[in-house]
């Protein structure tokens, strides 16, 4: 795993969206994973800049996301894919049949997740997976327990996240106790892994998933087996590993 310890959220940001449009320059039908909450809005705005700017084209690119919450609609703006719409999609040419999010609200959900996971392989698998991490290291919704997911499916979230994860609902009992997430080996299985975190408050989950020690209860410990993983981030969330 290559660590790289930047002074600030913008470099971060900026080193992140670098890596994401040389790839989408050598291969313009790059498949990418994507991630939402509060890291990585920095790199989404430096993409869609280089959109503007004609440096990169999306037309052809095809994206994954992590997760989405349980039986919550689209429309809400707590939901997963109103946070991509807004923060990114709709503001680049990508089309819209090459986005992907899992669908919370399916009548199904094993035949949802089942069907997510198959479509990720039919499209050749992730070339590069952007990852956040949580305060207690979890990757994707895979949250901290003795077992963790191979595949997409159904997840508890714990209350660690509720509470960390509430801020993005007007009313703390809006937030889902439930997320759709891609489990561990579908997050595994992408090509390049780019984990970014800024902010002191993520600073023990940093240091727990780069102590040579492979934990459950810290899921982004299993990103120390990956081929080709880098983590990107701040003074802040690298101060107990420096
Ligand atoms: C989001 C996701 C989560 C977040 C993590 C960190 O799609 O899968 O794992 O990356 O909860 O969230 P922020 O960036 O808001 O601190």
């Amino acid at each position: 795993m290559k660590i790289y310890i930047e002074d600030s959220y913008d470099k971060i940001s900026e080193k992140a969206a670098l890596i994401v449009a040389g790839r989408i320059t050598v291969n313009p039908r790059s498949v990418l994973g994507l991630a939402t909450g509060s890291t990585p809005i920095g790199m989404y705005k430096k993409l869609i800049d280089m959109y503007k700017r004609s440096i990169i084209d999306f037309s052809q690119i095809t994206t994954f996301n992590l997760d989405e919450y349980y039986k919550l609609s689209r429309e809400n703006r707590g939901s997963y894919y109103y946070y991509m719409m807004e923060t990114f999609f709709n503001h680049i040419n990508i089309p819209k049949e090459n986005i992907h999010i899992p669908n919370g609200m399916a009548d199904d959900i094993e035949k949802e997740c089942r069907e997510y996971e198959e479509k990720i392989d039919k499209a050749g698998g992730i070339d590069i997976q952007i990852l956040g991490i949580g305060t207690n290291g979890h990757i994707g919704f895979n949250e901290p327990a003795e077992n963790l997911n191979i595949r997409t499916g159904l997840i508890d979230l714990t209350e660690n996240t509720i509470r960390d994860n509430s801020r993005f609902f007007e009313k703390k009992e809006e937030m889902p106790t439930k997320a759709l997430s891609m489990g561990i080996v579908s997050i595994m299985k992408a090509k390049k892994i780019i984990l970014l975190a800024s902010g002191e408050n993520k600073a023990e989950a940093i240091k727990n998933m780069t102590n040579g020690y492979i934990n459950t209860n810290h899921p982004a410990s299993i990103l120390q087996a990956h081929r080709d993983c880098i983590l990107i981030i701040d003074r802040d969330a690298a101060k107990l590993i420096i």
